[in-house]
């Protein structure tokens, strides 16, 4: 698929957020934790959401999609999801806790997803194994297998968003008591808490650095709505910045946004904000920043690529240094071919501003990658053709129509 994009655009007016890809996903992997009808509303039409509701339907839970709602039910009665699937998602290794809590068993191909660095999985199968899981490797998969999981305390090496939600969901049908300890602060975690709570799991301290997990028998079906995407939100704002735009980015969370919403102003945005929406804008120049991308509360590494493209057009020499992902540079290739001056070096990207970018064909090589190159493409001079726009499908709803609704000219073909 492929993106036709006018430049010289400026967005005015107003956007709503979708719920979060990052909530929906170990949302809908921990579906799998009851056999009851569980009822998420306010789903998004984006392609994770679509893989990973087939990957469910693949392993035998009933999915029926409704605009913008999800109904799963059923037990499921397979444990080795087909590669196809769990291929082309890397967040499909997240039905291993739950498959594991409650079936005892689990066999998955090493995920895929986001080519943005080597992303192991050792975090998780570390945790797995210190609740009682054999591991082993099979032809490329991953095979658990545990007849009883048994709650102890687990130290992660590093906060993995992934495995903290993984080891919530494994330990909340266990035998006992869990701690997760240096365990992810993303609010999506606190989301997967909040929902197997409801579900009458027993989890508390997400969103601190550790998480108590007491094991039940139980989880019953619900209706849930998931949290605001903090990661979407922050992209239309920077989208705004970066045209001399003003909007209201609605549906939103302000307190998820924090570290986006000061380096917009360090940069000479103006952001005022209410309970659940904010306005942003920018008249001044851009002026240059400094951002190292960290985990929750830091600057979230799934906005270094919008703020690159963004600096590109700033007063002066900004420095990016990504420390979550190794090789999350990609777009810098692209950003090149529009008239961008950006150097690499490892880890660390140098932005110098330049007066103008210019349309051209880009490729979109991963979804925060493919988002980056649609904000140069709104602010260059002429047209650009961004390839494989199928990227950004993957996480933005309706991208085209909603940049459309505040002034773009963006066709999808
Ligand atoms: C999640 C998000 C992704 C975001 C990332 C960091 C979802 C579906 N995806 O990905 O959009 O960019 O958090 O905020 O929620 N690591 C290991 N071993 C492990 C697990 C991770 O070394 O077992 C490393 C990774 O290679 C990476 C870092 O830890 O360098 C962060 O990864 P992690 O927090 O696990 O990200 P994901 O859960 O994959």
């Amino acid at each position: 698929m492929k993106m036709t994009i006018k430049g010289k655009t400026i967005l005015n007016g107003e956007v709503e957020i979708s719920s979060s890809k990052n909530a929906i996903l170990p949302i809908l992997a921990a579906s799998l934790l009851t056999d009851d009808i569980i009822e998420i509303n306010k789903v998004p039409n984006i392609n994770d959401v679509i893989i990973i509701s087939k990957l469910l339907t693949q392993l035998g839970k009933n999915v029926k999609q409704e605009p913008s709602r999800l109904l799963l039910e059923g037990n499921c009665n397979a444990y080795h999801p087909p590669y196809e699937l769990v291929r082309q998602i890397r967040a499909s290794f997240l039905i291993m806790g739950p498959l594991l809590a409650r079936k005892g068993k689990v066999r998955v191909a090493l995920p895929g997803g986001c080519s943005i660095g080597t992303r192991p999985i050792d975090l998780h199968l570390k945790g797995f194994q210190a609740l009682g899981a054999d591991i082993s490797l099979n032809s490329g998969d991953v095979v658990a297998k545990a007849n009883q999981l048994i709650g102890t305390h687990i130290y992660l090496d590093y906060p993995s968003v992934g495995a903290t939600e993984n080891l919530i969901m494994a330990a909340a049908m266990a035998k006992g008591v869990s701690h997760i300890e240096n365990a992810a602060l993303e609010p999506e975690i606190v989301d997967l808490a909040n929902f197997i709570n409801s579900m009458g799991g027993k989890i508390n301290g997400a969103g601190t650095n550790v998480i108590k997990i007491e094991g039940v028998r139980e989880l019953k079906g619900i209706k849930y709505t998931p949290i605001p995407d903090r990661i979407e939100a922050g992209t239309y704002m920077v989208a705004v910045a970066a045209t001399g735009g003003d909007a209201l980015i609605k549906n939103i969370i302000p307190e998820h946004l924090k570290a986006i919403t000061a380096k917009l102003i360090e940069s000479g945005a103006e952001v005022s904000e209410s309970e659940d929406y904010l306005r942003i804008r920018r008249e001044a120049k851009i002026k240059p920043v400094y951002i190292k991308t960290l985990p929750y509360p830091g600057f979230p590494t799934d906005m270094q690529a919008q703020f690159m493209a963004y600096l590109s057009c700033s007063l002066g020499s900004s420095v990016i240094s990504e420390s979550v992902f190794e090789n999350r540079f990609m777009h810098v290739q692209e950003l090149a071919r529009m008239g961008a001056d950006i150097k690499t070096e490892g880890r660390i990207a140098i932005i110098r501003g330049v007066k103008k970018l210019t349309g051209a064909k880009v490729k979109a090589s991963d979804l925060r990658a493919g988002a980056a190159l649609v904000i140069a493409a709104l602010i260059a001079q002429g047209d650009t053709i961004l390839l494989e726009s199928e990227h950004v499908d993957r996480g933005y709803e309706n991208i085209a129509s909603k940049l459309n609704a505040m002034g773009a000219q963006i066709e999808n073909e």
